[in-house]
């Protein structure tokens, strides 16, 4: 019973996979979760509301404008979409067509279920299910990746035998995944009560006079989800922030720097006192040899910059870091898992996460990454595409994994 008292929307949209929501919907029941069933009218197609409404124990909500609970009819001030998002503690659809995905994507809300998904303020689930076409279309694959980074959940589809008769991909994933991820995203966890985690985040900025630098393409998105999610997980978060566009985070102490050897300083200060580095900053290994005092003018003609390279900030602390864990990242446009695991190796790493920045939604200013996980033992995990919120708690179910044993004999 461990959804017990958790309150749930399952939304259903007209797949042939509907099917199979009636079980997850009764296994819901049987983890003590409270469940309200949304039907789209093509759902109501597939199979008739009575089996929701039986399983559920609820009434399935239709329309807009339809009967409440006691009977009366909804009006203006009491809007049946209102009244579910205020109940919900999370929202699930499953199976979720094209159709439904693309509309949340876009922000339309022509019915019921596309209206409560656009109204709710808390997690969503989406659990596409169709054919392989439908599921490899261009612009479906963006509206998802779209949802993906803005921090909806997405269960992806697996590869097996369609409706169609193909085999492709599309499947309604496994129930006992989407089960898990409802348990993932309902029952935050605290695992990181009492641990100190110093992220870094944003590109340094190298200036060559008092108006020009050198930077790189770094949005920071990456380290502040990194911050986010840890706070969100119980630890005393410090951000050693280099600039970016981002609002900072409520309630994680914010350490402001621009440059590489300012960014090097504040580590090194604060190393001591953490459990954790997570160095996803965009460090800027060269900076100019002199800094021209006047902003320069094209009048000087020709510019030759002399560039000498930055201090390894990780590789300096890797030298002293004894049972703390330290996780880098790489950024590699060819060979990345070899140049990874040579990074780690180096800098005395416990884990490196490894971007492929050329693949398309991955990399700098992205909301989603395609990450490669390899750690001390060079076991190497290749992820899924995921937003970087999705991927900031997979990095630190990771360090939780290397630091359960370690943190115990402390
Ligand atoms: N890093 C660092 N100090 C630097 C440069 C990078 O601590 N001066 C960190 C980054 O924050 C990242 C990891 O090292 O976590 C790898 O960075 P990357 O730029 O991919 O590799 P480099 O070590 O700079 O290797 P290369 O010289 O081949 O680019």
């Amino acid at each position: 019973m461990i959804l017990k008292g958790k309150k749930i929307i399952l939304g259903v949209t007209g797949s042939i996979a509907i099917y199979k929501s009636c079980e997850l919907l009764r296994k819901l029941r049987e983890e003590g979760a409270e469940v309200k069933v949304i039907m789209t009218k093509n759902a109501a197609k597939f199979i008739s509301p009575l089996t929701f409404q039986t399983l559920s124990g609820n009434p399935v909500y239709l329309e807009m404008f339809c009967p409440l609970e006691d009977n009366t009819w909804t009006n203006h001030s009491e809007l049946v979409h209102i009244k579910l998002t205020q109940w919900a503690d999370c929202m699930l659809v499953a199976p979720a067509t094209a159709n439904i995905i693309s509309k949340t994507a876009c922000g339309i809300s022509d019915d019921l279920l596309s209206t409560t998904l656009t109204s709710f303020q808390g997690p969503i689930i989406l659990t596409p299910a169709m054919d392989e076409g439908m599921y490899k279309n261009v612009i479906f694959k963006d509206n998802l990746s779209k949802l993906s980074g803005r921090g909806y959940h997405i269960i992806p589809a697996t590869k097996g035998l369609l409706a169609s008769g193909k085999i492709g991909e599309g499947r309604f994933p496994p129930i006992e995944d989407i089960i898990q991820s409802v348990r993932d995203v309902l029952l935050t966890k605290e695992d990181f009560q009492g641990i100190k985690v110093l992220v870094t985040a944003g590109g340094t900025q190298e200036f060559l006079d008092p108006v020009r630098f050198i930077g790189n393409a770094s949005s920071g998105k990456m380290g502040y989800a990194l911050a986010e999610a840890a706070k969100l997980r119980g630890a005393e978060v410090k951000l050693i922030s280099a600039p970016t566009l981002l609002p900072f985070p409520n309630g994680i102490k914010i350490i402001s720097v621009v440059t590489a050897s300012q960014m090097r300083e504040e580590v090194i200060k604060n190393f001591s006192l953490t459990d954790v580095l997570i160095m996803a900053a965009a460090v800027g290994d060269f900076r100019s040899k002199k800094l021209e005092k006047q902003k320069r003018t094209r009048a000087n003609g020709q510019w030759d910059i002399q560039l000498v390279p930055n201090a390894d900030i990780l590789l300096e602390v890797g030298k002293q870091k004894k049972n703390k864990i330290t996780v880098g990242f790489s950024i590699e446009t060819e060979n990345q898992i070899i140049k990874a695991k040579e990074k780690l190796r180096k800098k005395n790493l416990d884990l490196i996460v490894a971007n492929d920045i050329t693949l398309k939604n991955s990399g700098f200013c992205s909301d989603t990454n395609k990450a490669i996980f390899i750690d001390k033992n060079s076991k190497v995990e290749k992820l899924s595409l995921l937003s970087k919120k999705e991927l900031a708690n997979k990095i630190l179910d990771k360090i939780q994994n290397i630091g359960r044993n370690r943190w115990k004999r402390e």
